[in-house]
Order: structure tokens, then C-alpha cells, then sequence
């Protein structure tokens, strides 16, 4: 990309400690932080001891940062076996804020921090604004949910930390949210960015034009989003759009963050968070540059501490850039659960999000509708038009066109009215699968 506008770097003077460790100070942590980890969760958590004694692993084998490919993997599965706080590694009395995921899919698997996890968290997500380009003193409107989900909350006592004035919104009342950006001259917005559409939309609704408004940069995360999305965004509204990543079993927003000035991937938080890229299948270990599951390993954590927990996020490991001690994963291209294999090719909903950005009068409000009417899996792409475009034929064509011609499968194209598909609050639903 040629023409994409980038942002003031962090002075480093404004860097915290971590962030300007060399490499070797930052491996040489790293190895203590492990160290302690395993050992902690060895001593505490009756499913890591089980787990590091199933493979004859003690803590005391662990003595270098290539030892942390013997240990087991940390699935799901296991925090849901020990529901709800089976996996805490300190007393409960110790553990001063829970978060959990909605179980929508099972059981709920619960998360736990101590005060000291909670301070740790508010300084990486300080790290994090300030990567993204945000400062003490500016105005931070957090439009990610409040509750059990960790973005809220997360975001939240990070911007306190920076020194934001923090606009606790969360997310929903799409109206109102205009209303307070517009009235307080929020300078940085934290959302899920398809929940950022329909801020945007609902500004274009009401006459706001959305580059004039005091908004400066959006850290968006929670969902998969593509490049094509961000030069969308940029171009509508003048903003930086920056990526932010993380999940609840690790610690939630703020475990890697794009930095402004280079747009180019996710700094992992290497001084708290291990991470590795394996074959999902072989579970093989991969070398940094191929793709595959992301895996962490917490180096800081006292509650919650995980040992080689397998997110299901496809990415890859890049050499650091803006902040050359640690590595960068690039963009996520979906989860393993996303993958829809129509007629035997694979395909993310992200790689149709890149197309359907690509065309004239398409907006980017779409879902992938799975069905299996012959026993083989049909994939049918429902996208809004936007507002004034007639031609659904047209466009629906070149949308199937394209498909046909970049990932090489045939998929039925739905072009539908303006506001045809629900809009989401928080994280946006790109797949409904409908087979049998
Ligand atoms: O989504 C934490 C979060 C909140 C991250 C706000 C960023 C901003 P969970 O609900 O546990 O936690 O979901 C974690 O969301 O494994 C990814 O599949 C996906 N995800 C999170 N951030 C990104 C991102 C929060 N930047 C799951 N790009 C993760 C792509 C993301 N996917």
C-alpha cells in the first residue's frame, strides 16, 4: 500500500519499561517469567499438575525458553472441565474481578485476576492506547460491551491508567453514541469495528459528515477485520484505524497492538505473553513466518496463568518493526471454527470481506449463509447495497465474479436493501450456518 496515511510514533520517552527492553533483556525475562509460571501452576492447579505429570515434565526441567515445547497444550475444553474456578491458581479470596465468556457454546469458561493482574492489564492497555496514538489528556470513548466481557472493563481502567478522560459507554444506543462523541470531542474510540459502521452510519443519518468530527483514532478489535476495511474506514473519516487483539483466557484486550506509525500487525506484549505458532493439526511447532495457531503462554499472570493455550486464530510471527525487540502477528485471517470448506477450498469470511470491499455500491454489512442441499455445502453471500445503488444485479454479479476468480469457488450472491442484516452491538456474526 502506497498512499495509506500513518501516525506519530510513541516518543520513547513516553515508552514504559518493557517496551524498551533489547531483545536479550526481554529473553532473559521471558525465561524467569516462565519459570515462575509453570512452577506456580504446577503448585496450585491440580489440572496443570496432572497435565505436567502426565508428560514427566517438573518444573525444575525448565531451563530454557525451548523447553516450553514439551509441555502440554491448554485447550478450551480444559477451562470448561473446570468450571468455574478450578483453574485459579490463588485462593479465591485473592481473585478481586472475574470475567467470562458467554457460553453460548457450552459452558462459560470463567477468568480471574488479581489486583496485581488488574494494574498489569491497566498498563498494557496504556501501552496500547498510546501505541495506537492516543495520550494523557485526550478523550476515550469506550463503545466496547461492559460486563462479563473483558473489552469494557479492559479498555477502560487502560485509559484511566493513561490519563484519558474515559467515556464508559459500552456498547449499544447507537444514537446516544453519536450524541456524546459529538458533545465531549472524543479524540480516541475503542469498538468492535463492524459496530463502528453503524456509528458511522448513524452520523451519515443524521447529517454528521463522520471527517468531521473530533475523533483522531479507533482501536478496533474483538473480530476479525481486513486491510481493505481499515482504507475504508481511514478514507470515510480521516482517522488512524488501528488493530488491537487479545482474548479473556490470556487476559483479554491488549495481549498485542498495532502500532500507529507502521500499520503493519500487532506488537505482542512479549514481556507478559509467550507466544507460538503451531500446525493446528500436528501441533507442531512452527518457525515464525509460517502460518498457523497462535498459541500463549502467560509470563506474568498470578490468577489465571495459562500454559500453551491454543486460541483457534490463524496468523503468523513477523519481526518487530516499531518496537524492534518484540515480534509482530499479522492481522488474523479468521479462526479455526470460521473456516467454511466449500467443495473442498477453504475460505475465512475475511477473504470475501476483501472483495466485497473492492466493489463500488457494496457495503461492507455482509454474512455468509452455509446450507447442504445435495449433500455438499453451498455458500451464499448476503451483502447490503449501499444507500442510492439500483443495479443488485450488477454488483451482485461482479461480486460473484470476483469470488469465482480470486478463491475459485461459485457462491450465490444475495444483494440486499440498506439495513437488511442485523447489526450487531459488540462482535459481529459472519457466518450462519444453516446446515443440517
Ligand atoms: O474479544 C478481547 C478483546 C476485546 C480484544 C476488545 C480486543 C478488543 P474474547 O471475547 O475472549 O476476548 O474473544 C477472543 O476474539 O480469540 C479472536 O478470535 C477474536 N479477536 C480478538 N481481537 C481480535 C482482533 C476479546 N484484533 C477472540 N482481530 C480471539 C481478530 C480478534 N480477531
Amino acid at each position: 500500500m502506497t498512499d495509506r496515511f500513518l501516525g506519530e510514533p510513541c516518543p520513547v520517552e513516553l515508552q514504559d519499561d518493557g517496551e524498551r527492553l533489547s531483545v536479550d533483556e526481554l529473553r532473559a525475562r521471558q525465561l524467569a517469567g516462565l519459570q515462575a509460571t509453570v512452577r506456580a501452576a504446577y503448585e496450585n492447579v491440580p489440572h496443570y499438575r496432572a497435565a505436567l505429570d502426565g508428560v514427566g515434565f517438573a518444573p525444575d526441567d525448565l531451563k530454557s525458553l525451548a523447553d516450553l515445547s514439551r509441555l502440554p497444550f491448554t485447550s478450551k475444553h480444559d477451562l470448561r472441565e473446570n468450571y468455574p474456578f478450578g483453574m485459579f491458581a490463588v485462593p479465591r479470596e485473592q481473585v478481586v474481578r472475574v470475567h467470562a465468556s458467554s457460553g453460548t457454546t457450552g459452558r462459560p469458561t470463567v477468568v480471574g485476576y488479581t489486583r496485581g493482574d488488574i494494574d498489569n492489564w491497566a498498563n498494557l492497555i496504556a501501552r496500547s492506547i498510546r501505541a495506537a496514538g492516543g495520550r494523557a489528556g485526550d478523550v476515550c470513548h469506550v463503545a466496547y460491551g461492559y460486563g462479563l466481557f473483558t473489552g469494557g472493563l479492559g479498555a477502560h481502567y487502560g485509559a484511566e491508567r493513561l490519563g484519558c478522560t474515559v467515556v464508559p459507554v459500552s456498547g449499544g444506543m447507537t444514537e446516544r453514541q453519536v450524541d456524546l462523541i459529538r458533545d465531549f470531542g472524543a479524540r480516541i474510540i475503542m469498538v468492535t469495528p463492524s459496530y463502528f459502521l453503524s456509528i458511522l452510519d448513524e452520523m451519515v443519518a443524521r447529517g454528521i459528515d463522520p471527517a468531521e468530527t473530533s475523533l483522531r483514532v479507533g482501536i478496533f478489535g474483538a473480530e476479525p477485520w481486513t486491510e481493505q476495511m481499515r482504507t475504508e474506514v481511514e478514507s470515510r473519516t480521516g482517522m488512524h484505524a488501528v488493530d488491537i487483539y487479545g482474548l479473556s483466557e490470556v487476559m483479554g484486550p491488549g495481549v498485542a497492538q498495532e502500532c500507529v506509525e507502521t500499520k503493519d500487525g500487532l506488537h505482542i506484549w512479549e514481556d507478559h505473553f509467550y507466544p507460538e505458532v503451531i500446525d493446528p493439526i500436528t501441533g507442531e511447532v512452527l518457525p515464525d513466518g509460517e502460518v498457523g495457531e497462535l498459541v500463549f503462554t502467560t509470563l506474568t499472570k498470578e490468577a489465571f496463568p495459562v500454559l500453551r493455550y491454543r486460541t483457534r486464530d490463524l496468523t503468523r510471527l513477523l519481526p518487530g518493526t516499531a518496537r524492534p525487540g518484540m515480534r509482530r502477528m499479522e492481522k488474523i485471517t479468521g479462526r479455526t471454527d470460521d473456516l467454511m470448506i466449500i467443495r473442498g477450498v477453504n475460505v475465512f469470511p475475511t477473504q470475501i470481506e476483501e472483495l466485497i470491499l473492492g466493489i463500488e455500491g457494496l457495503t461492507p454489512h455482509y454474512l455468509c449463509v452455509l446450507t447442504r442441499p445435495d449433500r455438499l455445502d453451498e455458500l451464499t453471500v448476503q451483502v447490503e447495497a449501499a444507500p442510492g445503488v439500483t443495479d443488485h444485479a450488477g454488483v451482485g454479479a461482479a461480486l460473484s465474479n470476483l469470488i469465482k476468480n480470486r478463491i475459485g469457488i461459485s457462491a450465490k450472491v444475495e444483494i440486499l436493501a440498506p439495513h437488511a442484516l442485523e447489526r450487531s452491538l459488540g462482535k459481529a456474526k459472519r457466518i450462519n450456518d444453516r446446515r443440517p
